[in-house]
């Protein structure tokens, strides 16, 4: 009985967690490969999810909108980053 609810107790801890962004993402298109790494964005944002995220961070649906507008606009606002086809798309 006493296994059974510290059982129960770990699987609630792990059903209340909330989703975990995987270190890197990538996307496969006809223009080729992009990765995008997730963990050191985070880093290179100082963990302002927000630059990204709207309130609680959670799945985006990366389209070529996203890519062109939120991703490329912050490489460019920064200088820093791939703004040119194939600093992303990788072949
Ligand atoms: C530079 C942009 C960017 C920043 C900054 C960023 N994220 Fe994300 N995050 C994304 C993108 C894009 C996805 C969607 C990846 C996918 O599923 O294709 C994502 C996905 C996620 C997910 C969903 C994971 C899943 O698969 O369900 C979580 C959770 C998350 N991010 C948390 C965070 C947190 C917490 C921070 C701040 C510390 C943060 N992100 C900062 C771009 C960003
Ligand atoms: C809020 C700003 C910001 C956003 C939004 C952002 N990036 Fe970046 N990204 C950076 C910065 C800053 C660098 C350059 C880091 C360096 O060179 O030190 C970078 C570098 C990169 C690189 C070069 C490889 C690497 O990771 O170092 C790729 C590829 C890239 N970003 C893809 C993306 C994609 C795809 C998205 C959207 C899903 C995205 N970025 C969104 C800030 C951003
Ligand atoms: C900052 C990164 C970045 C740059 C720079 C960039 N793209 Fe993209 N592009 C993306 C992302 C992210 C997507 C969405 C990925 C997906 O849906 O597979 C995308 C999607 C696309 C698609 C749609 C592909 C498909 O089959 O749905 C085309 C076409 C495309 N880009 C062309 C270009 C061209 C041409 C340039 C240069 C003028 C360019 N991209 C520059 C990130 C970028």
């Amino acid at each position: 009985m006493k296994k059974l609810v510290i059982i129960m107790v770990l699987l609630a801890f792990v059903g209340a967690n909330v989703a975990i962004a995987a270190d890197s993402y990538t996307y496969e298109n006809k223009k080729g490969t992009i990765t995008f790494q997730h963990k050191a964005h985070q880093e290179r944002v100082n963990g302002d999810c927000a630059k990204c995220h709207e309130g609680t961070p959670a799945k985006i649906e990366v389209d070529k909108n996203f890519g062109h507008k939120t991703c490329k606009a912050c490489h460019k606002s920064m200088k820093k980053g791939p703004t040119k086809c194939s600093g992303c798309h990788k072949k």
